[in-house]
């Protein structure tokens, strides 16, 4: 289990009124490498999304990023939407920014780097001068939008550089960014023939927010043992010539999605047909982004290993494990779609019966109530990426148990959420025999255990909610712009 202290430190105190009224002064500006799809009139999926939506709803605002599409190599001029008091502005973007940029150096560099994946990374310095010139592309469109009274808050390791483009021409708003992303340990980041560069850029932001006590300790651990500087106590930093504030804001969810009962009937018959079909076996259940820092084939092994050791277990459980591909173009990524489906293929092949199947491998994503369906009917929630900023399923299975008859969460060390969710069955997912034993003790748990163990995490996830969230570095970033 995570230690207490650090839970301590993870918990949120609500901000207090004043301080989030002279955040809703100005107008927020919420920055993203990707801009969620909006259909009728409302963002669709996606917690972050859905988060930053409500944000933006409450005092009018402005969301800016990549559309999603991807253009030939002319650049065109960005789309303009207006949906009640949000204004959408999206860019596509070019095919060789979108190869060089996305796919290149956040999602083949930063992206491995930040998972501790080095093995992974393929540093081209082509792709890097790509990555700023995007970002300062950016920072350019951005500009011709900002008013002098703005809140800008960005997310994520594909917009590192923009505050530091903007400030270069002449923004004096305040800004913060939010990692989502794991922070890698100093000897990690060293390895990035530009990180000093990059971490240069990042500093230039009022604020920068982290998941964990982790990612803050290994932010400062290279900002004192590589870069000379100074870190205070109470996350004051001094360093590269910059003067920034860091701080802790786990990312929670709107545990009432996952909670309530599903009330449209198509899903409730839907739920209906699942259950007559797979009703009278146990389910686990995994639901991940086709990506390596999830462990998804350490997974399916450690299922294996279940089955194997179990013997009992065989025709008894049913696994279904949810991946929706992602990032398909980059070549890892590629490699592990067809590992993932030869893996599954083969357990299968090995335990399946006349009358079972062990793994329903699915290749598809599903909405939130039809996620909250799986969830509830399933005795074993399965969360262990190998890395993981925070991972939302690992919140939103549990919010989604029936209270008076609970499912189990095995979670890995290595997610974001385990320092929250101390009360889970933590595992090594490198450690396929610890991880099966779990899923085991998943299964046999008594009732009250598992009630025990769900209020307890309930009672942090309702606490660290999504608006805890959004309100906690919002005041944050608001007393950050002011000392600046
Ligand atoms: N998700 C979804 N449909 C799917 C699979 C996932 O809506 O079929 C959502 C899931 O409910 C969660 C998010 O995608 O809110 C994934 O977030 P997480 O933090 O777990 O991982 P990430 O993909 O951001 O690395
Ligand atoms: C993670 C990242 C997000 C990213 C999402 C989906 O959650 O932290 O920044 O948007 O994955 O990945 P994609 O590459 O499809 O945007």
């Amino acid at each position: 289990m995570a230690k207490s202290t650090e839970k301590k430190k993870t918990q949120l105190k609500s901000p207090s009124p004043a301080k989030a009224r002279a955040a809703a002064k100005s107008r927020l500006v919420v920055v993203s490498n990707r801009v969620p799809d909006i259909k009728d009139g409302r963002v669709q999926a996606g917690g972050l999304a859905v988060a930053l939506e409500e944000a933006l709803q409450q005092d009018g605002g402005l969301w800016f990023g990549w559309s999603g599409k991807v253009g030939n190599n002319h650049p065109t001029e960005p789309e303009i939407t207006k949906v009640g008091p949000i204004t959408y502005v999206t860019l596509d973007l070019m095919r060789k920014d979108y190869n060089e940029y996305y796919n290149g150096f956040a999602n083949r560099v930063l992206w491995p780097l930040f998972h501790y994946r080095l093995d992974l990374t393929n540093f081209q310095r082509e792709h890097f001068t790509r990555y700023l010139q995007v970002n300062d592309m950016f920072a350019t469109r951005l500009s011709q939008h900002l008013k002098p009274s703005d809140r800008i808050w960005v997310h994520d390791y594909h917009l590192i550089p923009l505050g530091e483009c903007l400030r270069r021409r002449g923004a004096k708003q305040t800004m913060g960014i939010f990692l989502h992303t794991p922070f890698p340990a100093l000897e990690v980041m060293a390895s990035l023939p530009t990180h000093r560069a990059l971490m240069t850029a990042l500093c230039a932001y009022d604020l920068i927010g982290f998941q964990t006590e982790n990612d803050r300790r290994a932010f400062a651990d290279y900002v004192v043992h590589e870069a000379g500087g100074k870190v205070s106590k109470t996350g004051r930093v001094e360093v590269l010539g910059r003067k920034l504030r860091i701080g802790v804001f786990p990312v929670g969810i709107t545990p009432g999605h996952f909670e309530g009962p599903i009330a449209a009937p198509k899903e409730i018959a839907w739920g209906r047909k699942l259950k007559e079909r797979y009703g009278d076996k146990a389910w686990l259940i995994g639901v991940d982004r086709l990506d390596y820092s999830k462990g998804i084939s350490q997974r399916l092994r450690a299922f294996e290993r279940l089955l194997e050791r179990y013997p009992g277990y065989r025709g008894e459980v049913t696994f279904f494990q949810i991946t929706p591909p992602s990032r398909g173009e980059v070549a890892e990524y590629k490699q592990l779609r067809a590992h993932l489906a030869a893996e599954a293929g083969h357990i299968n092949g090995r335990f399946a019966d006349i009358d079972w199947v062990p793994i329903n491998y699915i290749n598809k994503s599903y909405s939130r109530d039809r996620l909250a369906l799986f969830y509830r009917a399933s005795r074993v929630g399965l969360v262990t990426p190998l890395r993981d900023g925070m991972n939302l399923v690992a919140k939103e299975f549990v919010a989604a148990q029936n209270p008076s008859d609970p499912g189990v969460l095995v979670l890995s060390r290595f997610a974001g959420a385990a320092r929250e969710l101390n009360a889970a069955l933590i595992v090594n997912p490198f450690d396929t025999d610890d991880v099966a034993e779990a899923i085991a003790q998943g299964l046999e748990m008594p009732l009250e255990e598992r009630r025990r163990r769900r209020e307890a995490m309930m009672e942090v996830i309702r606490r660290n909610d999504l608006v805890a969230w959004r309100m906690g570095y919002l005041a944050a970033l608001a007393a950050a712009g002011k000392r600046r």
